[in-house]
């Protein structure tokens, strides 16, 4: 219980906070990602210099790119900001651009900007007849940079741009025009800066070798948060709703998440609502909450997260849920057999005891072997994939924001995959196998046995 509020009150105050769905876009929720911010705006203190966020999905690009931009911007105006789709074109986005520029302008202003001479848009027409300019046709690099001139005249003090999702074009032409495009600002004098983000292991994989290392664009690797940024956020939250909390807790977040800020919100809003729906306790979580939390929170992983995942285990043997969790059980993100089938054993010995089962007979290491080349297959999710042809026996997952989800399922089941991490001092955690809290509760969803085509 949490006294003090109505569900309705507590919930929009929860979204304060935790924020599982939506990018960050102040300074106060961004947490671990303070290097980055002054990366950026020390870089652009040259005038020319634009910004490449990139790395993997759900790692914070957006958040970053965002709160970056708003720190830029001067509060005249707020920022521009584009989102790319499979079809968007160089010259659409710039139109795209355009737009929201025009849209940015509100009746008043447009009256006293109206005698401005701008290079592309009309404002004069709008002023005359008191419609919207329409939007201007982009059919030229030039007129492009045209519409650069025109942010500069009217927009703000120090505008910015936003291009996040560079990595759905699918058309390698049209990104590289994004590149060609900023030598060719850098040359006509004319500046309003850019950050990019995008999917991406290097730049190289969407912008190729030559145009990846132009000076006019900074890159940004993200990597991972730090524990204590995964513990910030849980932290905060609770704290500032004066509950008091089992240390033990923010430990397991921590590890469970695998650096993706998405996990903490995700539990921690979970956690938060099994708090405050308990009627018997008052300000505090304690691990029925937490547990409860977790299971809540695997229900409400985004669908297209775990799609991969249920590929690979629904209607298939039930070795491939360990292997899976196999897989996730280290900190490395490169692994190969034989430390995933230690990883293997440890695991199914750990959740007969969690589950008070029998031990689970393992599969031979053979097996194993073939199960993990299943698991790089379309027919499997593709969870997958091999690190290189020429480096036989080692994997990686082919989108390391799973992991987090794998880690969080494996947990509900009583198993740990994160207990070798550096930052958890073992005396606080409880000796594995041990569910948090000894529950007994949770009895494996893994189906036995059904559905050995795999086998044949
Ligand atoms: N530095 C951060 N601190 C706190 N939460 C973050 C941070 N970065 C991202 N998040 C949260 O993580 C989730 C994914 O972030 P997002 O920026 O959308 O990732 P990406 O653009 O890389 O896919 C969002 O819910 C966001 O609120
Ligand atoms: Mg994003």
């Amino acid at each position: 219980m949490i006294e003090g509020y109505s569900e309705e009150e507590f919930g929009a105050e929860i979204h304060k906070h935790v924020r599982p769905s939506k990018p960050i876009d102040t300074i106060e929720l961004l947490k671990g990602r303070q290097s980055e911010l002054d990366e950026i705006r020390r870089a652009l203190f040259a005038d020319g210099r634009h910004i490449f966020i990139y790395g993997d999905r759900g790692i914070g690009k957006s958040s970053l790119a965002q709160t970056a931009a708003f720190q830029y911007q001067t509060s005249d105006a707020s920022i521009i900001q584009i989102g790319c789709t499979k079809t968007s074109t160089f010259l659409d986005t710039m139109e795209s651009i355009a737009r929201r520029l025009i849209d940015s302008l509100d009746a008043t202003e447009i009256q006293a900007k109206g005698g401005i001479n701008l290079k592309i848009i009309n404002l004069e027409l709008t002023y005359k007849t008191t419609n919207k300019p329409e939007t201007p046709k982009i059919t030229t690099m030039d007129q492009a940079l045209d519409v650069i001139s025109d942010i500069r005249e009217i927009h703000s003090d120090k505008p910015i741009i936003v291009i996040d999702e560079f990595d759905a074009i699918i058309n390698q032409e049209e990104r590289f025009k994004f590149a060609e495009f900023l030598k060719k600002m850098g040359d006509s004098g004319i500046y309003v800066p850019m950050i990019f983000s995008g999917i991406a292991t290097s730049l190289d994989d969407l912008l190729g070798g030559h145009l990846s290392s132009i000076r006019q664009l900074k890159p940004i690797a993200l990597s991972p948060i730090s524990w204590d940024s995964r513990w910030d956020i849980l932290v905060e939250a609770l704290e500032a709703f004066n509950i008091n909390f089992d240390e033990e807790i923010k430990y397991r977040v921590a590890g469970i998440s695998d650096g993706f800020p998405y996990y903490v919100h995700l539990i921690t809003e979970h956690l938060l609502w099994a708090v405050f729906d308990d009627q018997d306790t008052n300000h505090t979580a304690n691990s029925k909450h937490y547990i409860r939390a977790l299971e809540n929170a695997v229900k409400s992983v985004q669908e297209q997260i775990r799609k991969p995942y249920d590929k690979a285990t629904i209607r298939h043997s039930q070795d491939f849920h360990h292997i899976i969790w196999a897989a996730a059980d280290s900190a490395n993100l490169h692994r190969n057999i034989d430390s995933m089938y230690a990883s293997y054993e440890r695991i199914l010995r750990d959740l007969s005891r969690a589950e008070h089962s029998e031990k689970i007979p393992p599969i031979d290491r053979k097996k194993f072997s073939q199960r993990l080349s299943t698991l790089t297959k379309e027919s499997h999710g593709s969870v997958l994939r091999k690190m290189s042809e020429s480096r036989n026996g080692w994997y990686q997952f082919s989108e390391n924001m799973l992991r987090g989800f794998v880690r969080l399922l494996a947990e509900t089941h009583g198993v740990q995959l994160w207990l070798e991490e550096a930052k958890v001092p073992k005396q606080l955690i409880h000796p594995r196998p041990q569910t948090l809290g000894g529950s007994a509760r949770h009895q494996s969803s893994v189906p036995y046995g059904i559905g050995l085509k795999d086998d044949e």
